[in-house]
């Protein structure tokens, strides 16, 4: 195997992958920042780093996603362990967690203390992102198979969150009445048919994270109608929602009652996010 310098790596045009990409894998073998990589120039790798650094190039040229070539993903202020069970978290959501901060905010200054749940939760990147931000909250985090709960468990000891817990639930059939002040959700949402998803997302994210029936609408309406069982008086639910569902969302939340519903905007200004409230009576 030949040894490099960082110099031959970010030289080389060969590599069929994106430059970004080569040097985010470099910092990675490297333990090293950019700086690093743009001032020592002739640092030639060890063997190890090589052998590593190959193996992470081989990955990126089958098209592998760069998180999962790497095990993690920024998202929000951390970064989280992902492995190819869980969403690669979207910067988009993070837009979610700052809203439901937002409400839980005002809840928590009316009533000193909110219990949050993260449904379908994933890499656990909405709920430990809020767990780890106001540390005085409550957050249960739920996802229907143990081998994503186990990712979330390695980013709640990796961020040092301890104001949560973590369930194996299939949606919200585990919950008992009267539950959640708030009630966040990201659940798959794309029709199966759909035509504009990415190459690389469909081969390589996992299907139960990306796909629903009924036009991608079944299982948001499946948490719609059971959280007004899981959420308190007066609570709120937060769900991320594909760029053409909103309107139907938003007369489904009607029939069923639920109250003060906005439709937020992702950075593109795409209509992408329902907030609702369920008020009793
Ligand atoms: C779009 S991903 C969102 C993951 C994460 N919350 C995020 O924003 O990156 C949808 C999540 O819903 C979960 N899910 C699918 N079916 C479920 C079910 N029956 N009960 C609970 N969660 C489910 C998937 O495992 C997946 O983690």
């Amino acid at each position: 195997m030949e040894r490099l310098t960082i110099q031959q790596i970010l030289d080389d045009s060969n590599l069929e992958v994106k430059k970004n990409d080569i040097e985010y894998c470099l910092m990675d073998c490297l333990g090293k920042d950019k700086v690093f990589l743009h001032t020592r120039k002739k640092y030639l790798l060890t063997i190890e780093e090589q052998y590593k650094f190959n193996r992470y190039i081989d990955k990126l040229k089958k098209s592998i996603p760069l998180a999962y070539v790497l095990g993690s993903q920024p998202f929000y202020k951390y970064q989280f362990i992902v492995s190819p069970q869980v969403l690669i978290p979207r910067s988009e959501t993070e837009i979610l967690v700052e809203e439901v901060i937002k409400t839980g905010e005002r809840v928590f200054a009316e009533k000193q203390s909110v219990k949050i749940l993260d449904l379908g939760a994933g890499s656990g990147c909405i709920g430990l992102s809020i767990a780890a931000e106001k540390p005085e909250w409550f957050v249960c985090l739920s996802d229907f198979k143990k081998e994503i709960t186990n990712v979330i468990h390695q980013n709640k000891i990796n961020l040092n969150v301890k104001n949560c817990t973590i369930m194996v639930v299939d949606w919200l059939t585990a919950f008992s009445q009267d539950s959640f002040d708030i009630i966040v959700t990201n659940p798959p949402y794309i029709d199966k048919s759909s035509n504009k998803i990415e190459k690389a997302v469909k081969k390589f994210e996992p299907s139960h994270a990306l796909y629903a029936d009924e036009c991608g609408l079944s299982y948001i309406k499946r948490i719609i109608i059971s959280s007004k069982k899981s959420l308190k008086n007066n609570g709120y639910l937060f769900i991320e929602n594909g760029y053409d569902q909103s309107q139907e969302i938003k007369n489904f939340l009607v029939k069923n009652d639920f109250k003060d519903i906005e439709v937020l905007l992702d950075y593109n200004n795409i209509c992408r996010f329902t907030k609702c409230r369920h008020i009793d009576g």
